[in-house]
């Protein structure tokens, strides 16, 4: 038995006044967009802001559905929607700002499992490692450079190849 430990590394931001102003329009987008989400349902209001390496920006907020399964995270929509228009650019940085509607949460909110998967195959698509901000109401702000801080233990495109498919 070999037990091993494993290191993730990001930055945190104890105030937005300490991020760099790129950094800054990113989130103030995030947020922005995240006052539009449509969930009635969970009543998390979460907005993903895309920066490309051409400065081109998207945005776009979770969207659920009666039929719960359905729904969207703000940050997948942002990102196929980004790859969509600009399939050959990298994508540099990705702001997700999340709050509730009711509820003051005490921490940014994380992505979930699916959408690390695809921030991953977007960040495999270009040869850059992708920034990623994570902020909320309470001000702090949590800067991961890189997916493989976010999911260490993947699964993509390159074991497909590796085992020969
Ligand atoms: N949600 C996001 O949009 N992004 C995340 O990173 C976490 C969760 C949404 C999905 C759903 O509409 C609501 O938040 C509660 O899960």
């Amino acid at each position: 038995m070999d037990k091993q430990k494993l290191e993730i590394q990001y930055t945190v931001f104890k105030n937005r006044e300490d991020v760099s102003d790129e950094d800054n329009v990113l989130i103030d987008r995030a947020k922005e967009v995240s006052l539009n989400a449509y969930s009635p349902y969970s009543e998390f209001k979460v907005g993903a802001a895309v920066l490309l390496d051409n400065g081109t920006f998207f945005t776009a907020n979770n969207q659920e559905n009666a039929a719960y399964p359905e729904g969207l995270c703000a940050e997948r929509i942002a990102l196929f929607y980004a790859m969509a228009q600009f399939p050959n650019q990298k994508i540099k940085s990705i702001a997700v700002y999340g709050h509730h509607s009711k509820v003051e949460l005490a921490h940014f909110i994380a992505p979930c499992g699916g959408c690390r998967q695809v921030m991953l195959e977007c960040e495999q698509r270009g040869d850059e490692k992708m920034r990623i901000l994570l902020s909320g109401d309470d001000g702090e702000v949590l800067l991961i450079e890189g997916v493989e801080n976010l999911l260490p233990f993947q699964f993509s495109k390159k074991d497909l190849i590796a085992n020969g498919m």
